[in-house]
């Protein structure tokens, strides 16, 4: 390579076009206090405007990070215009409830960065085993000492309080709900709010406001990982998270079949379009294990997250087995690593944060931070 990384780093940056002005970042002056060290680090400050695409962020950083010797990228965004331009601040004592958002919807991802990386579990298909992958990788994950929350997107049929066996009311103090907890995780869904047995009115627009307000008015505290239990599909909901806030990652959950990865891979492209990196898959009810014999068995026709993950060219992050008493234990409200640590399920599913982890760390040079 002839020409310095910090020529290159000019280089790329003189490339990259505000659409709303058609002029460069350099020439715009919307980048300041750029510092590239022998390291390979390269940090500055983002002067991103309200009317800029928030998008510019990420094509810049992945412009960036696509030079040879560029390790790391730090960007800290900040609104020329003033800090309260940036993150919406809830109204006094107006976060009780869903019903009670006044507020309009945030048209851009906005940094939390207090939450850590951000990471949905989606998948295109319903019943492929989201939420049980979500609940399970949050205990794995603070188990580990991490901090983790877990929200549940999933307005239509919110499993998390069933899952962690947790239905109170969440209180709220000082106008900002408080999570739940269970097994070390916080935990917020819809489901803490509604009656269990209150019409699925949730639409669109209600979704985007719930998945706001969680964001934004929970006590989340500093956290290392923020899970995004998705519902299935690749429709508002995704649409809303990555709307509203840096997702940092998404892991796809499959199962073996043919059918459920043809949808998986409509999920994980959604994603990818809108720049969200995929940090992999996930085959879960990926043949069982006979606890007799310890011999496997296919019931499906297997290699299904194989092919997925090869044709994503993303890594296969685990296989979780079929697990017997894994939906009894979940219905009880005991996540399987909790209930059956040694089961091959657990096991998988402890294997699966691992990898779950070092994916998220790998990219943390993609993570910007916010420094107002
Ligand atoms: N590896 C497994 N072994 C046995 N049962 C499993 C396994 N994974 C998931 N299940 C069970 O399958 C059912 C569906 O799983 P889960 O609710 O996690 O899927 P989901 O993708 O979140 O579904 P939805 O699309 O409805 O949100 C649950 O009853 C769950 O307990
Ligand atoms: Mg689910």
């Amino acid at each position: 390579m002839s020409d310095s990384i910090e020529a290159q780093v000019g280089a790329a940056l003189s490339r990259v076009v505000n659409p709303r002005t058609g002029t460069d970042l350099l020439s715009a002056g919307m980048v300041r206090d750029l510092v590239v060290s022998a390291e390979g680090r390269v940090t500055f400050t983002f002067l991103l405007g309200r009317a800029d695409p928030a998008t510019l962020v990420r094509e810049t950083r992945a412009a960036l990070k696509a030079i040879e010797g560029v390790a790391e990228v730090k960007i800290a965004v900040v609104d020329p215009a003033g800090p309260a331009q940036t993150t919406h601040q809830p109204p006094a004592g107006g976060a009780a409830g869903p019903q009670s958002t006044g507020m309009p919807a945030a048209p851009q991802p906005v940094e939390f960065p207090n939450l850590g990386r951000v990471i949905a579990i989606s998948s295109g298909k319903g019943g492929v085993g989201k939420s049980t992958v979500a609940a399970n990788l949050a205990v794995a994950l603070a188990r580990t000492g991490k901090r983790v929350g877990l929200m549940d997107a999933d307005v239509y049929g919110p499993n998390i309080p069933r899952m962690f066996g947790v239905y109170e009311r969440p209180p709220v103090v000082g106008g900002r709900i408080q999570p739940l907890e269970a097994y070390g995780v916080k935990l917020m869904s819809i489901g803490f709010l509604v009656d269990r047995d209150a019409p699925a009115i949730w639409r669109g627009p209600i979704i985007m406001k719930v998945i706001n307000q969680f964001l934004r008015d929970v006590a989340w505290g500093e956290l290392d990982y923020f899970l995004v239990d998705m519902p299935p599909g690749t429709g508002d909901a995704q649409l809303s998270l990555v709307q509203s806030a840096q997702v940092s990652g998404a892991v796809i959950v499959t199962t073996p079949q043919e059918m459920a990865v043809g949808d998986a891979l409509r999920g994980a492209r959604m994603f990818e379009k809108v720049n969200v990196p995929v940090y992999g898959i996930v085959e879960n009810m990926s043949g069982f294990t006979d606890p007799a014999t310890g011999q496997r068995i296919e019931f499906f026709s297997s290699g299904g997250g194989r092919r997925l993950a090869d044709e994503l060219g993303v890594p296969l992050l685990g296989q979780i087995p079929l697990q017997p008493g894994l939906a009894d234990e979940a219905d009880r409200g005991r996540p399987i690593i909790e209930a059956a640590p040694a089961s091959p399920a657990a096991v998988a599913l402890g294997d699966l944060a691992v990898a779950v982890a070092r994916e998220a760390a790998g990219r943390s040079m993609s993570l910007p931070i916010i420094t107002q």
